[in-house]
């Protein structure tokens, strides 16, 4: 991460007084010189407290879809303001934005609002649980679904577990204050393990109440299913009367304006989205099937949360989707990430070193290794971590920031034909280094 110039240091030794490690993430946390500080951002750029520009490819780690500091996001933003932000009542932007989304998202028919991507994942596995009667989760190592105390299992970024008896991962929780016992309502299982799986529901289908996946592994290098894989998970969840969540925190209107569902043609019974939604807004929401949605009502499923649907974050999502509902912002993102994807994987070519892609081009990952990983543990175990996050320091050093480790690059609209150029530039430029 970027070794911070002589003014940021000082906004960061001020930060670090009054917030444990100067951040408001434990995610944001990269050491005492090397914490990301931002000053400003626009486009598809952000500036350090130094005025260093970086062209910014981690996006907030993925909200950004069209570009920083919005102008067609924020002038609905500034519109709506002039007339109240919170009111305990249903608003025009709401139900403008579940609107767009309901034309957008293939299968999501009714939409509830919330604030963050943790809100929405914590709400939808509530709403499977009520709506089965039954207690467990399943989640699949290596994806990333919250905050809540449910989810912190076998998340990136943890050590790879040695398997239990039966080949089974054992779940590992991140850091301290998690109850052990909330794993017992955690079932875990390799990611794209189409056998595991099938074992996993043969012996305990009928307990599960949902089945949660990120779609494309946001949190590790955009890994990719193989293309059979979710008609296998819908027939089992089917099978079993399993409600099959979709995680598209990251994914939804970012691998496609309709998320995964549009991309891979199987549809889920919920899916919960944020990020994107909102271009850096704060928004989230769950969508899906109508007679599941509609659990959520006094006496059955309990939802809430006094600034879900407020009007700053609707206002924002209703101009973030209206110009994904134009066509435009897709063409851009594919266009240029198209670009870097070309361009990089020429690149690793040219220097022999073996790679692959993952992802799309909004969200894509590079993996270093022979064989292609197919699930987290693979990832960990087969690939080149350390040489990657060497290149990617030297470009960020360089100002093109990418996430160093884990993290796919994201793209927004914004990016520019230059940007990918002097991307690319400083990509190969971080190979030479790294291989020195
Ligand atoms: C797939 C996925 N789900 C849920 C979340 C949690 O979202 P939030 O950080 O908005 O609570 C994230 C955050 O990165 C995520 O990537």
């Amino acid at each position: 991460m970027p070794q911070l110039g002589e003014k940021s240091l000082a906004f960061y030794e001020r930060a670090k007084k009054v917030m444990p490690g100067g951040v408001s993430s434990n995610y944001r946390y990269y050491g005492e010189e090397e914490t990301p500080v931002v000053e400003r951002a626009k486009g598809g750029h952000i500036y350090d407290f130094d005025g260093k520009r970086y062209i910014d490819y981690r996006l907030g780690w993925g909200p950004i879809i069209l570009g920083h500091a919005h102008d067609f996001v924020n002038e609905r933003v500034t519109e709506a303001i002039q007339y109240g932000l919170s009111f305990a009542g249903t608003q025009k932007y709401e139900v403008s934005v579940a609107e767009r989304m309901i034309d957008l998202c293939p299968g999501v028919e009714m939409v509830r609002f919330s604030n963050t991507g943790s809100e929405a994942t914590m709400h939808a596995m509530r709403l499977a649980r009520g709506y089965t009667g039954r207690d467990l989760i399943l989640k699949f190592e290596g994806s990333y679904h919250g905050a809540h105390d449910s989810v912190l299992w076998s998340t990136p970024g943890l050590p790879v577990t040695p398997l239990n008896e039966r080949n089974h991962p054992v779940p590992n929780k991140i850091g301290t204050g998690i109850p052990d016992l909330m794993s017992e309502l955690m079932v875990m299982c390799r990611w794209n393990d189409v056998e595991m799986l099938g074992e996993i529901l043969e012996e305990k289908g009928e307990q599960i109440a949902g089945i949660i996946i990120e779609p494309v592994l946001g949190n590790s290098m955009a890994l990719t299913p193989h293309p059979d894989y979710f008609q296998f998970l819908r027939g089992q969840c089917d099978k079993y009367g399993i409600v099959l969540i979709y995680d598209e925190v990251k994914t939804g209107f970012r691998i496609a304006p309709g998320g995964a569902g549009e991309y891979f043609g199987v549809l889920p019974d919920l899916s919960t989205f944020a990020k994107a939604m909102g271009n850096g807004y704060p928004i989230a929401a769950i969508g899906g099937k109508k007679d599941i949605m509609m659990h959520l009502m006094p006496g059955k499923v309990f939802q809430g949360g006094t600034y879900s649907g407020n009007v700053v974050s609707t206002a924002a999502a209703d101009a973030t989707l209206e110009r994904i509902q134009s066509g435009e912002v897709f063409v851009q993102l594919n266009k240029i990430g198209g670009i870097l994807m070309d361009g990089i994987s020429e690149i690793l070519t040219r220097y022999d070193i073996a790679h692959h892609l993952h992802g799309t081009p909004a969200m894509f990952g590079i993996t270093l290794s022979e064989q292609k990983p197919h699930n987290w543990r693979e990832l960990n175990e087969m690939c080149n971590i350390e040489l990657y996050s060497d290149i990617i320091s030297h470009m960020i050093d360089n100002g093109v920031m990418p996430e160093d480790e884990g993290e796919p690059w994201f793209l927004c609209a914004d990016h520019t034909e230059a940007d990918a150029a002097e991307s690319l530039q400083k990509f190969e430029d971080g190979v030479k280094e790294a291989l020195k």
